[in-house]
């Protein structure tokens, strides 16, 4: 094999190799829009209801199955109060992260999810999917 021809095979690799991270980017599922008008994200939906929907409930509204047994009811998460018209993403990021302890700094009701999130997925992972999990907040007001 000449030189030359391990140059083509290389660049060939190379382009297939950015043709197949550009397609798995726009194989996303398709974007459907809920009321608000922002986009629902459907990983966040995921996570939403495998990780909150037991407090939250599905519907989000703060009446899941374990809200019972909580000494503070849920928050109804499609009423999440805005911040000078918006959607308080950073806010909502810290609070389910846990960085934003709620109420006072002593217990909370909800678990620090930034812990668990980190544990399942590593840091990295751990923050698109708090950020996931926002979009699909923001994506569900009312
Ligand atoms: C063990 C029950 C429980 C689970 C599970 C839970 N939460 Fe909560 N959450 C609460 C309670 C109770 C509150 C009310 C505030 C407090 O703790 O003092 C709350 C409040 C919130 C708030 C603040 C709402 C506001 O308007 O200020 C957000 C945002 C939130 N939860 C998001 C989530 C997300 C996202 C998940 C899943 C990753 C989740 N919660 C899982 C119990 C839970």
């Amino acid at each position: 094999m000449t030189k030359n021809t391990t140059k083509k095979i290389m660049a060939t690799l190379f382009a297939l190799l950015i043709a197949f991270l550009f397609t798995s980017l726009l194989s996303e599922p398709p974007l459907t829009f809920a009321a608000s008008g922002v986009p629902a994200n459907a990983e966040g939906r995921k996570l939403f209801m495998q990780y909150c929907a037991t407090c939250h409930g599905s519907d989000a509204r703060g009446d899941g199955p374990s809200a019972r047994t909580l000494k503070k009811a849920p928050a109804d998460l499609t009423k999440i109060e805005k911040v000078d018209g918006k959607f308080p993403t950073v806010k909502v990021q810290r609070i389910i992260s846990g960085d934003d302890m709620l109420e006072s700094h002593g217990s909370r009701d909800m678990p620090i999810w930034g812990t668990v999130l980190r544990r399942n997925y590593g840091p990295g992972f751990a923050t698109l999917q708090i950020y996931n999990l926002t979009r699909y907040l923001e994506s569900i007001q009312q």
